[in-house]
């Protein structure tokens, strides 16, 4: 499980996660959704170490971030951006899988079986050979969301992963989260993507607006792909949704 309390994040001088709590457990499914700017980066970044924080705390798995060694934070939790290219470290498909792998200290023989198994797993035969700066949009998204899962996480982050994709790829991701029984938190601005979490947070100016169980949403019948909708579908519900004035306000 991971444990955050009171976490605040600054950057560029500014506080931009403010007061965060926030809770995730082994298997659960988090969405994560809030305009730009709403620090939703930032704290993934903090969440899988890359950025330092303010104030408060992060436990993973009881123990707090900063007691993690690199190969032993990559191997808890990975994370995936929506620039692919940001990620890549070689010009070679197979070597890039691998790259990672190597970082977490696996035996040479373990790296092969992993990264043989993750190619056919992602249907990535045709490209091993190719230059992952090379590929299209979609192919470049695959190939990174690979590389980070052949380290098999045990907590996966996605920021934004599906915004700049072909529908094609789109759809193999979706199909990923739905399959997927990792603990996956989606950053998102896509209310269609809200269906694939099993507890749905708002976040708005680095503090957490709404917290939702999905399964609430869902009986609700509050989940739809139209934003329109979803406003529509609160407002019919708002008896029953607790700081129902305040959503709205958030929703604009
Ligand atoms: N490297 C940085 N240096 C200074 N300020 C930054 C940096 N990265 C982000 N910020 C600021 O932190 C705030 C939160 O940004 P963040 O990228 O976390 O938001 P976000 O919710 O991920 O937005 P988006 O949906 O556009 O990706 C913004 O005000 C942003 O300008
Ligand atoms: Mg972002």
């Amino acid at each position: 499980m991971i444990t955050v309390s009171s976490l605040s994040i600054k950057r560029g001088g500014k506080i931009v996660i403010h007061d965060f709590d926030f809770s995730w457990h082994r298997g659960e499914k988090l969405v994560l959704l809030g305009p730009n700017g709403a620090g939703k980066s930032s704290f993934a970044l903090a969440l899988s170490g890359m950025i330092s924080i303010e104030s408060g705390e992060i436990l993973i798995d009881s123990e707090p971030i900063s007691d993690y060694d690199l190969p032993s934070l990559r191997k808890k939790i990975g994370i995936v951006f929506q620039d692919p290219e940001s990620q890549f470290v070689t010009n070679d498909v197979r070597q890039e899988i691998a790259f990672g792998l190597s970082n977490i200290k696996l035996t040479r023989e373990e790296i092969k079986t992993r990264v043989e198994t993750i190619i056919n797993n992602f249907t990535l035969n045709e490209l091993t050979s190719r230059d992952p700066l090379k590929l299209s949009g979609g192919e470049k998204q695959l190939v990174a969301i690979a590389s980070i899962c052949a380290m098999s996480p045990d907590y996966l982050i996605f920021d934004e992963v599906t915004s700049l994709l072909d529908r094609a790829t789109r759809e193999r991701i979706y199909r990923l989260w739905e399959e997927s029984s990792l603990s996956l938190l989606i950053i998102t601005q896509n209310f269609d993507e809200i269906k694939y979490g099993d507890k749905v947070i708002l976040i708005e100016n680095g503090e957490i607006s709404f917290e939702s169980s999905a399964t609430d949403l869902k009986e609700k019948s509050l989940i739809t792909t139209d934003e329109i909708i979803f406003k529509r579908l609160l407002e019919k519900n708002k008896e029953s949704i607790p700081q129902y004035e305040r959503i709205l306000e958030i929703l604009g």
